[in-house]
């Protein structure tokens, strides 16, 4: 991987803008992330499939006892706050770290004070989790700046009560999670009811791509939080804990859109079960077919695609190589992701420039969340490698 000069520069920059010596400073990394398979399941009690991926966000940090001052080298504005009492502040990307600091001193009792440098190569608005990734970086480096290590778990918690508590999108845990335990080249299997996880490798020679579909998200959240409460009515009346706990022989009196929804819940669950036996049986041609399916039923069953997405997926099927492409995220905009054979990879992106659609990238399934070892020079970064598994 290249050394990215000047995405260091660039940290090292926000940083002495937010009063703080790059020279002292540690640096904490946290991913965003893709997912193979298992959309809209998370929050139903279900099973996910993401992988951490090698875009991230980077804070260069330092700890000061009571202050909170954070600028980005992308980003307008500053997040300042006092961490003690971290108020509410509107809707700028400030928010997510504040509600990120209120969660902490929540399960800590009391966070200490930073000032840092943030700059994120996950791209904003894209369905990649971006803001899982500046929750997860930012719990990172006002834990361990306050010398108080979280586990794993708490991390990841801590950073999903931010989210549904303080920006008020009520999102299951796969983002969070994905971000802190990411594994390279594997993705990670969730059961999103007990927590457990499981590592499935990626077979050799198999890359992941995303294309944007630039289609705007800007209703985005209400919708979201629409279709959770639609899948929250119909396991009310069917008398179940979650949608987790139905098969496709209990839902056939639900009423529309109801029963739509929950078919798509039950049989993608099903489809991330079949996808990491196929993974484990290197059958990649399986796996190809349950991704477009399970776009198709994002599309018509649970209706959180756009016309957008389902071109660039539709675009990403004619390329040779590909084995399989759908949406990814929450919907109503955002990436598509490919899954394509490492030797027709090179051409993918100008095919896909010829479809209509520019800024095809290749990412590599990657570490989760950790501090960078050395600091800001030991940050990687610049434009992100060509990564295959
Ligand atoms: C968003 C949410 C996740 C998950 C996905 C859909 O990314 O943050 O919790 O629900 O949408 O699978």
């Amino acid at each position: 991987m290249t050394i990215g000069i000047p995405r260091r520069q660039a940290l090292a920059e926000a940083l002495r803008s937010a009063g703080g010596d790059p020279a002292r400073a540690r640096v904490f990394r946290a991913p965003g992330r893709i997912n193979l398979l298992g959309e809209h399941t998370d929050y139903n009690h279900g099973f996910v499939l993401p992988a951490a991926i090698d875009l991230d966000v980077a804070i260069a940090a330092v700890a000061e006892s009571g202050v909170f001052l954070a600028v980005s080298a992308q980003m307008e504005g500053q997040a300042v706050f006092d961490p003690e009492s971290p108020r509410l502040s509107g809707d700028s990307w400030g928010s997510y770290l504040q509600g990120v600091a209120w969660s902490l001193s929540q399960y800590t009792g009391r966070v200490g004070g930073i000032r840092a440098g943030v700059h994120s190569t996950v791209p904003v608005g894209s369905g990649l989790s971006s803001s899982a990734a500046l929750e997860v970086a930012t719990g990172l480096a006002l834990s361990l700046l306050a010398g108080h290590a979280v586990a794993k778990e708490a991390l990841a918690a801590a950073c999903l009560r931010a989210e549904r508590q303080w920006v008020g999108v009520n999102c299951g845990p796969m983002d969070q999670w994905a971000s802190v335990f990411g594994q390279r080249d594997s993705v990670i299997l969730l059961d999103c009811r007990t927590m457990d996880i499981e590592t499935v490798h990626l077979p050799e020679g198999l890359c992941l791509a995303v294309v944007d579909s630039g289609t705007p998200r800007t209703l985005a959240e209400g919708g979201y939080n629409r279709r959770r409460s639609e899948c929250e009515q119909a396991a009310r009346l069917l008398g179940v804990p979650a949608l987790r706990d139905v098969g496709e022989a209990d839902i056939g009196e639900l009423p529309e859109p109801l029963l739509r929804r929950a078919r798509h819940v039950v049989r993608e669950n099903a489809r991330v079960m079949e996808g990491v036996n196929a993974l484990r049986a290197g059958d990649t041609g399986l796996l190809g077919e349950l991704i477009d399916a399970s776009h198709e039923s994002l599309r018509a069953d649970f209706e959180v695609s756009t016309p957008e997405l389902d071109a660039a997926a539709a675009a990403c099927r004619t390329c040779p190589g590909v084995l399989g492409a759908r949406m990814v995220g929450g919907g109503f905009g955002g990436s598509v992701m490919a899954v394509a054979w490492a030797d027709a990879v090179d051409a993918l992106p100008e095919r896909m420039e010829r479809l209509g659609f520019s800024g095809l990238r290749v990412v590599r399934a990657s570490e989760g969340a950790g501090e960078v070892v050395g600091g800001l020079e030991g940050l990687e970064g610049g434009d992100p490698p060509l990564g295959c598994r």
